[in-house]
């Protein structure tokens, strides 16, 4: 019954400068025919299908069986699973063993994972022979509705995230929501958090289907789960198509993540990174109600879903403000020794300053009275909902 749920398509135009358009398909089922969606999108002669190990085990094996069985060349590379392993080493061996095993200009890489797997497997087919095709098929739900869309490719290095990395198209996204079922409980709430971003950023009906179905959701109901991924996919496909490089409107994604890349950061990565976006998310609408960009109540209305969602609303126990606002000036929105952020004017739309930016100056004093307005969590379990 779920298996004959319709396929939905979603196109994503790229700009000239960064690739061809591609299609998203997203279906339960749909990776069960990778095979017919590797030879419509991506004619190859061979196939080399890049997962981590604990994806490997799960999903990765029968899927480059299946590819084997329909005739198709389909080699399996692996890597240890965890952002740890968005590395420069993980490159390099992914690299040597694609190298070793004859891998040639003509054959294309099939991602199957999360967001590390996608971001680190597009970067080898980036570099790869100077450049080989690839295909998503994103296993976690922040990979299929964020990370596998978009076509930043990339890895870790020792000075921050992402800081090596190409601005890259995949010929196609597979996205199937039963790939789901494995994926544990705080990674598919974690996936949520940027569902609700999307809601936040663009559609407030989207937001607020999302908060009248945060129990279906939660109970991974197959529709819900259908719904939630097909308009995620929409709206990030909406933004990229119109500024494929980030210069001007994709950096509203990043709403809520000035401050979530500095609680990653000064909470040495154990705060994952969906539950870091709740909380940035409820401090940058903090910042833009002190600023007056953000309507009054916005942040009140986003914590109420984010706890019908069991997301963080409090700062980790221990966490110290001045900290986080230190930690800001790294990140790669900082121009000038501020802090910049992307700020929402209200509950499904975007803030834009006088001159036409995305994105909003914010002093430190500024910052630290939006994160004391937070309140902390009274101890670990609150935080970890
Ligand atoms: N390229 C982009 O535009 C973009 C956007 C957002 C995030 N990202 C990147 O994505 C990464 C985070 O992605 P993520 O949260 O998917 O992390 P991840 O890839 O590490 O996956 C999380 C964990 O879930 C496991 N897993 C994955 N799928 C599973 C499944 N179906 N069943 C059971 N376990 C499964 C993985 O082995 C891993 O341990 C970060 O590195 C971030 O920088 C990139
Ligand atoms: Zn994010």
């Amino acid at each position: 019954m779920i298996r004959s749920a319709p396929q939905v398509i979603v196109h994503v135009v790229a700009s000239p400068a960064t690739g061809e358009p591609y299609d998203v398909r997203i279906g339960p089922g749909c990776a069960d025919r990778l095979g017919d969606a590797l030879r419509a999108h991506a004619p190859a002669f061979r196939y080399a299908v890049v997962a981590d190990d604990v994806v490997a085990r799960l999903h990765g094996e029968r899927l480059v069986g299946r590819l084997r069985d329909e005739g198709l060349k389909a080699d399996l590379f692996t890597f240890g699973s965890g952002e740890s392993n968005k590395s420069r080493a993980s490159w390099a061996a992914l690299i040597d063993a694609m190298l070793a095993r004859g891998i040639a200009r003509d054959a294309c890489v099939v991602a199957i994972g999360g967001g590390v797997t996608g971001d680190l497997a597009g970067f080898v087919a980036a570099t790869y022979m100077r450049g080989i095709p690839y295909v998503q098929v994103p296993t976690t739900l922040l990979a299929m509705i964020d990370a596998s869309v978009g076509g930043k490719t990339g890895i870790d290095v020792p000075a921050g995230k992402n800081l090596v990395g190409a601005f890259v198209q995949p010929r196609a996204v597979i996205a199937d929501p039963l790939l789901l079922a494995t994926l544990p409980d705080v990674h598919f709430r974690a996936g949520i958090a940027e569902a609700v971003k999307h809601g936040m950023i663009a559609d407030a009906a989207y937001f607020e289907w999302i908060t009248a179905n945060a129990a279906a959701l939660l109970d991974r109901d197959p529709a819900a789960i259908a719904t939630l991924v097909r308009r995620s996919v929409e709206i990030k496909a909406d933004v990229v198509a119109e500024d494929t490089l980030e210069t001007a409107r994709r950096a509203t994604l990043n709403f809520g993540h000035t401050v979530a890349h500095a609680l990653e950061h000064v909470t040495n990565f154990e705060l994952i990174h969906g539950f870091a976006v709740a909380l940035g998310m409820l401090a940058e609408c903090r910042v833009g109600e002190l600023l007056g960009v953000t309507a009054p109540e916005t942040g009140q209305r986003l914590a109420g879903t984010l706890e019908r969602l069991r997301l963080p609303v409090r700062l980790p126990v221990g966490t110290d403000p001045d900290r986080i606002v230190e930690a800001t000036r790294f990140d790669k929105k900082a121009r000038a020794g501020l802090t910049r952020c992307a700020l929402v004017a209200r509950v499904g739309g975007s803030a834009r300053t006088e001159s036409g930016d995305w994105t909003f100056d914010v002093s430190d004093p500024r910052l630290r009275a939006a994160l004391d307005a937070l309140p902390i969590a009274l101890s670990q379990e609150n935080t970890e909902v």
